[in-house]
């Protein structure tokens, strides 16, 4: 371990430059015009790995982006883990609120800036530098490794059941290891034992053929923005509780257990608050602010989109108006089901003054492992030997759906060990990723394979 350690001391600056060329790619997956450079990231990660010593590295093609696999299965005997992140990134706007361009790296006081460094291209590479480290100095890995790395996550992973479904003895293995999250704070390295689902919505409304003169149309026919807010209105009541009937059914209540683990945390109201620059925190009455995050659903206004929004006034009635409306779901929630109500709950609250047209965005399931299996144990000892300090038990709001489909495809535990932090500004303008944070993350990366391997 310790020529493994050396290695990966003597080699941080070259890390952090090789990762510079990772993050220049502007792999958005969201947007047609940047399909050739997901693309092109896909080619680096799958480079990388092949510089790292992984072998039958290649780019699995999927009806969109491709998957890049990458394995090294010379530890016979020993466990199997299967790494999951991915390549590709969120839009960049709005661009003018970049300190630095978003794909050209910068380090500003220890971070690394640009778009992915967190989110998730950093925390991938991460992985890559701990199996290039053992690989280059002990001739091999102490344990064996399937990477798994796409370029569809931010936009719900369409392709990636199906991948699944169709590679399941190339993906079999003991253990999922995903780094694609926050830590609990600066400081304060945790793993996380639950993630939100996901149901996502598009709501468009057409009052009339075209735009009218509002003054001479005003008063006899709907306005759709209007009757748009009007629905938006009635999602939610004043507490923060989501209004579609039938909403919490299957929410399985937070434990009490759970509750006095989550007071214990260095959680504090107050900080949380004004690093946010929020006038007050707001949510579903009757829970804390972690409760409410990890552990209850919420509904979400994405998006809205009508009439005039130029500069000056405009005396207009739109002819259309719409809403990107998304729902966080929690155990034992389904997406599905949740999306039925959903969808009957605005055709209810639609008037017949205009057309109202509801469109399926994509979806995830929640998820939540018992963690004290003995993964998560091993992981638990690996980021105390990185990072110098007992991890916390965390869950946390965001999605990352394909969690679940591996646990109900291919059976599989799955270890979250990420090394971003709360204020890392994923999906916004300045993501940052911490160099140090960075650093002990390729050190317990290392300690992870080598304490996964001493599993019996
Ligand atoms: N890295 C995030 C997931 C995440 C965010 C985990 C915060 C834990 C805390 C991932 O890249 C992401 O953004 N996922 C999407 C999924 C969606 C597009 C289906 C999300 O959560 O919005
Ligand atoms: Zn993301």
């Amino acid at each position: 371990m310790n020529d493994v350690l050396d290695f990966i001391n003597v080699h941080r600056d070259r890390y952090i430059d090789e990762l510079t060329h990772y993050l220049a790619i502007p792999s958005i997956s969201a947007l047609p015009e940047h399909a050739a450079d997901v693309r092109r990231a896909a080619t680096w990660t799958a480079e990388a790995l092949r510089t790292a010593g992984m072998q039958n590295v290649r780019l699995v093609e999927t009806p969109g982006q491709p998957v890049v696999y990458g394995d090294w299965l010379g530890a016979p005997g020993k466990p199997t883990i299967l790494f999951y992140g991915h390549y590709d990134v969120q839009p960049v706007d709005p661009l003018d609120l970049w300190t630095t361009p978003p794909f050209e790296a910068t380090v500003r006081d220890g971070e690394l800036y640009a778009r992915g460094a967190a989110d998730d291209k950093g925390q991938v590479f991460m992985h890559i530098k701990a199996v290039e480290a053992f690989i280059k100095q002990t001739g091999g890995l102490p344990v064996n490794m399937r990477f798994c790395i796409e370029g569809e996550e931010e936009v719900g992973s369409a392709n990636l059941d199906t991948f699944i479904r169709d590679h399941k003895e190339e993906l079999a293995a003991d253990v999922v290891v995903i780094s694609d999250s926050p830590m609990f704070d600066r400081g304060v390295p945790s793993i996380c034992y639950g993630l939100r689902g996901l149901a996502y919505f598009q709501i468009d409304l057409r009052g009339t053929k075209s735009d009218l003169h509002s003054g001479s149309f005003g008063g006899a026919v709907a306005n759709p923005a209007f009757v748009l807010t009007q629905i938006l209105s009635q999602m939610k009541d004043r507490g923060g509780r989501v209004k579609i009937p039938g909403f919490y059914d299957d929410v399985r209540p937070l434990s009490d257990a759970e509750r006095e683990e989550w007071k214990k945390l260095p959680f504090s109201e107050t900080k949380y608050r004004k690093e946010l620059g929020a006038p007050r925190l707001f949510g579903e009455k009757g829970y804390s602010t972690l409760e409410r995050v990890w552990a209850r659903p919420t509904l979400e206004v994405n998006g809205l989109l009508s009439g005039f929004t130029g500069d000056g006034a405009k005396t207009v009635l739109p002819a259309v108006a719409m809403a990107k409306v998304s729902m966080r779901l929690v155990p034992d929630q389904s997406p599905d089901t949740v999306a039925e109500l959903f969808e009957a709950y605005v055709k209810k609250l639609c008037p017949p003054t205009v057309t109202l047209t509801v469109t399926r965005m994509h979806g995830g399931k929640p998820w939540m492992t018992e963690f004290n299996n003995k993964f998560v144990r091993a992981a638990g000892r690996a980021i105390e030997q990185g990072f110098g300090q007992t991890p916390v038990f965390s869950r946390e709001g965001g999605s990352i759906p394909v969690v679940s489909t591996f646990q109900d495809e291919l059976g599989l535990p799955s270890v979250l060990f990420g090394v971003g932090l709360p204020d890392e500004n994923a999906h916004a303008p300045d993501e940052k990723l911490d160099l140090g944070n960075f650093h002990n993350g390729v050190i317990a990366s290392a300690y992870l394979y080598q304490e996964i391997a001493n599993l019996e």
